[in-house]
């Protein structure tokens, strides 16, 4: 029996989800938290606690109810700053989700009321991503080279999953360079201090999406290298509906704003405004607010299990899954058979079996909960010729118990389309 490197049955008691049952009396196996992550009592409790006792709109209601409310966002923000490691409290912006970070970036550049050399960008220019990005990593910059004629470039993936990065694909006419930090399909983590190094040395911007990295690894925004970092809530077992953009202050500073509103404003004119300084210049509008303290209080709750040790137990549940894996008849891997710079979250395809028709009978036969498709990620899926795959993803309360769940669960699918 592989022993774990920390307490997984007393973590399982802080997520309520875990005490329930299936409809007919099935153990609940939740191998889906790549996807959304489930929710411990800290979480939930905090923001019940918000919601029953302290809550009011923040940054302009002048009474106690306010203040409270106004305290507890904008501690949620020094929070998550400590989290990854952020040099400013400023420089972490409450977004809706990664999404939406990442839109308010793409939209910087080539804005017409933008003042900066280094977020300008026309044709000739170019934008430069992977191929084995979410599509909210891909669309924002497929509409920005639309909107300016720039030029959208990409890294290849290789057939182990890996990215395939060719420093010369980045060049003195790239102005920004967006990749995921860990794919959400493939695992695999990206050299990306490496690829920040080269952006940089062209005088390009680099965006990271960390939606797949910051809720499992340590995970520290200077040394990454990055110039902005974009992650989301409900994947750290925080809420929905809250997510983060970092960025360095100086460029969050010279960024046009994103989405007009109340409280990001200093001064309104009938012909024109000015803004408020960062970060509530892209925090139009009454933000989620009872979310960004949720999120806050899954920072606790994360910090307080440590990230380390998160990281060491999804490691070796990845070990694990990887061995068992390799057992079952036909499975071929989609992303890297080795633990080397990858993360926990495992993507493979059964010959002759739809995975529409794996994650069907893993739900209904053995309450197994995998993600199967293709995982907003397309052209990855293109790349490797396949239309979908089946995804196990890890997490802090995942068992190998559960991974033998999965495991025999495959082999009964491989004998019903045998
Ligand atoms: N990005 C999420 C996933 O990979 C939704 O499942």
């Amino acid at each position: 029996m592989t022993q774990l490197s920390f307490d997984v049955e007393k973590i399982r008691k802080d997520f309520p989800v875990f005490s329930r049952e299936l409809p007919d009396g099935r153990p609940l196996v939740y191998l889906d938290s790549g996807n959304s992550s489930q929710k411990p009592t800290q979480v939930i409790e905090t923001m019940r606690d918000h919601f029953a006792l302290h809550y009011s709109n923040v940054g302009r209601a002048m009474h106690v109810l306010g203040a409270e409310s106004t305290d507890a966002y904008e501690s949620a923000r020094d929070k998550v700053a400590a989290f990854v490691g952020a040099p400013s409290r400023d420089e972490v912006i409450f977004t809706k989700n990664a999404s939406e970070a990442l839109n308010l970036v793409a939209y910087a550049f080539g804005n017409p009321i933008n003042t900066d050399p280094r977020f300008t960008l026309g044709a000739g220019d170019e934008i430069v991503i992977s191929e084995m990005e979410h599509h909210s990593n891909i669309v924002p910059w497929q509409l920005l080279a639309q909107r300016t004629g720039a030029t959208l470039k990409w890294f290849g993936v290789t057939d182990d999953g890996r990215l395939d990065y060719d420093p010369s694909v980045i060049t003195e006419r790239t102005k920004i360079v967006s990749i995921a930090h860990q794919s959400n399909v493939l695992g695999t983590v990206n050299p990306v201090a490496e690829v920040a190094r080269r952006a940089h040395e062209v005088g390009a911007l680099i965006m990271l999406d960390a939606s797949q990295s910051v809720p499992h690894h340590p995970v520290n925004v200077t040394e990454l290298g990055a110039d902005f970092v974009a992650f989301t809530g409900h994947k750290m077992v925080g809420p929905s509906g809250i997510g983060v953009l970092w960025g360095k202050a100086e460029l969050l500073d010279a960024m046009p704003p994103f989405l007009g509103g109340g409280e990001m404003i200093e001064a309104v004119w009938m012909d024109h405004s000015t803004y408020a300084p960062v970060p509530h210049k892209f925090e139009a509008g009454t933000p989620p607010i009872v979310e960004a303290i949720g999120l806050g209080a899954a920072v606790d709750y994360l910090t307080e299990v440590g990230m380390e040790a998160i990281e060491a137990h999804e490691r070796t549940l990845t070990a694990y899954a990887l061995d068992a894996l390799r057992e079952v008849p036909t499975l071929r891997f989609i992303g890297p058979d080795s633990l080397e710079q990858r993360g926990g979250t495992v993507s493979f395809t059964l010959e002759g079996v739809h995975p529409h028709d794996v994650g069907q009978i893993l739900d209904d036969q053995f309450g197994v909960a995998v993600r199967v498709g293709h995982h907003c990620a397309r052209p990855l899926h293109l790349r490797f010729g396949i239309p979908a795959t089946t995804r196990a993803s890890f997490y802090l309360y995942n068992t190998t118990g559960e991974i033998d769940a999965l495991v025999r669960g495959l082999h009964h699918v491989q004998k019903v389309f045998a």
